[in-house]
């Protein structure tokens, strides 16, 4: 038996793909009617994948006008889901630098309980320069300040999911004891960051706590995810990046003392399905017609914490040096990796670049038939290039109905992927150790 593959599935707007939500084939629904999202769910569900992911935003867009990039926010939504579903995990992200933890550490538990032990917690430091302005920020932190924020962070948030035994509830009505008080401590956290003296006033959550997923992938990303993350979501180009990447995530893992299986890697991956290889091409062919160049030349900028290429001509084969150095860059500096390889692996005019953007931000894409898409997915999974994917349907739901109902059949026929579920909890999907406490002494 292969090792298991894990699937996503990754919601965002009408479909990955910039021009998705003008395509008649994706859903008629508002973006904030909740149906819209608990039908794509139980899609996945009865797909048996891992779990749903929201990603989220702190700011709108100042391209509001041509591009939807506001929707439900993902805690009140991942609460909503978990009363229509039961067996798929919830993925939802949350910020680290726009939070307080104690609050973050009291929604995640609480949605663990609502979902009976189903949440997972995407950690995202926030790259968007222009979220600091809502919450009272002079100015976005530089990467290092929200990663050093981040590692601080997570010492308070696993206290106080620790900060409550496993059998601390007693509920014993007919003594009248409702919790073994020495079982429930506070956490005194005093540091350079945050002061919270605990404990959490939610119990001990089902699955310890929320599985840890993290999205960063740049030096300091890789760091914390190895100290971290057990799943990691990552944006690969292409099939040898995705491998260096892979290799590099387990080995740090390793380095930090932990068990390898135990971090998962989950690039993104957008496929266009088509019956035919023509179809697909021609799908492809009418999302890149629906996109607007100028609509991705605003969101480059974003990427790059809001670098002016309004001079950059549309038709010229662009360089490195058409860029700042990645290393610099404050806001998504791992994104900007990406791109930037691209312009010096295949020296793409910027209507090109913006072309492949638009498809799934950088995340790789693919168009082609079941087959092709299945191929490609058992290919990455037996070269060590993933662990599974986090799939981003370039139009919602068109392409994860054909997904689920021609590749997964496919993948199932190779023994890569499950025909049901055998497990209750995110935890028990992807694999993994449900956490002990942080100290055991109480
Ligand atoms: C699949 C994926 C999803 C992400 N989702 C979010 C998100 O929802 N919100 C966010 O602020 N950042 C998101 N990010 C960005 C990273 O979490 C990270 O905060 C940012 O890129 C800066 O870190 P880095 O330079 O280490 O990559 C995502 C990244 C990936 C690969």
């Amino acid at each position: 038996m292969p090792r298991s593959l894990h699937l996503n599935l990754f919601v965002h707007g009408r479909g990955h793909h910039e021009a998705a939500w003008r395509h008649p084939l994706a859903s008629d629904l508002a973006l904030t009617d909740l149906d819209y999202v608990t039908g794509l769910a139980r899609t996945a569900e009865k797909g048996c994948f891992d779990s749903v992911f929201l990603a989220d935003t702190l700011a709108a867009g100042d391209d509001i006008a041509a591009a939807p990039r506001s929707w439900l926010e993902p805690v009140t939504t991942l609460a909503a889901l978990a009363a229509v579903t039961s067996r798929i995990g919830l993925i939802g992200t949350c910020s680290t630098t726009y939070t307080e933890p104690f609050n973050l550490a009291r929604q995640f538990a609480s949605l663990d309980h609502i979902s009976k032990g189903r949440v997972g917690w995407n950690i995202v430091t926030t790259w968007l320069a222009t979220a600091s302005g809502n919450f009272g920020g002079t100015g976005p932190l530089s990467h290092a300040e929200r990663y050093e924020r981040a590692e601080e962070y997570m010492s308070v948030v696993k206290a106080l999911w620790d900060s409550w035994a496993d059998d601390a509830v007693i509920d014993d009505r007919a003594h009248g004891v409702y919790a073994r008080t020495g079982s429930i401590r506070p956490i005194d956290h005093h540091g350079p960051f945050y002061q919270v003296t605990g404990p959490l006033n939610v119990p001990r959550c089902p699955q310890g706590r929320p599985v840890f997923v993290q999205a960063g992938s740049s030096e300091t990303g890789r760091a914390f995810a190895a100290r971290h993350a057990e799943a990691v979501f990552t944006a690969q180009m292409e099939k040898a990046t995705a491998i260096e990447f892979y290799r590099d995530l387990k080995r740090l893992a390793v380095a930090a003392g932990r068990a390898p299986d135990q971090v998962l890697i989950l690039p993104g991956l957008s496929p266009i399905i088509g019956g035919t290889e023509a179809e697909a091409a021609r799908l492809s062919q009418e999302l890149n017609d629906l996109s607007d160049p100028e609509v991705g030349r605003k969101r480059l900028s974003g990427r790059f914490g809001g670098h002016d290429f309004s001079h950059l001509p549309l038709d010229r084969p662009l360089s490195p040096d058409d860029f700042p150095d990645p290393a610099l860059v404050e806001a998504a500096r791992s994104r900007t990796e990406v791109i930037v390889g691209l312009v010096r692996r295949e020296k793409p005019t910027l209507r090109q670049l913006l072309g492949y953007m638009a498809g799934a931000r950088g995340h790789y894409v693919t168009a082609g038939t079941p087959e092709q898409i299945a191929d490609l997915i058992a290919d990455w999974h037996a070269e060590g290039a993933a662990d599974g994917f986090n799939l981003m349907p370039p139009i919602l739901p068109a392409m994860l109905d054909v997904f689920v109902a021609e590749v997964v059949p496919l993948l199932r026929r190779r023994g890569l992927f499950r025909s049901e579920y055998s497990a209750e909890t995110l935890r028990g999907h992807y694999g993994l150790n449900r956490p002990g406490l942080l100290a055991a002494d109480f």
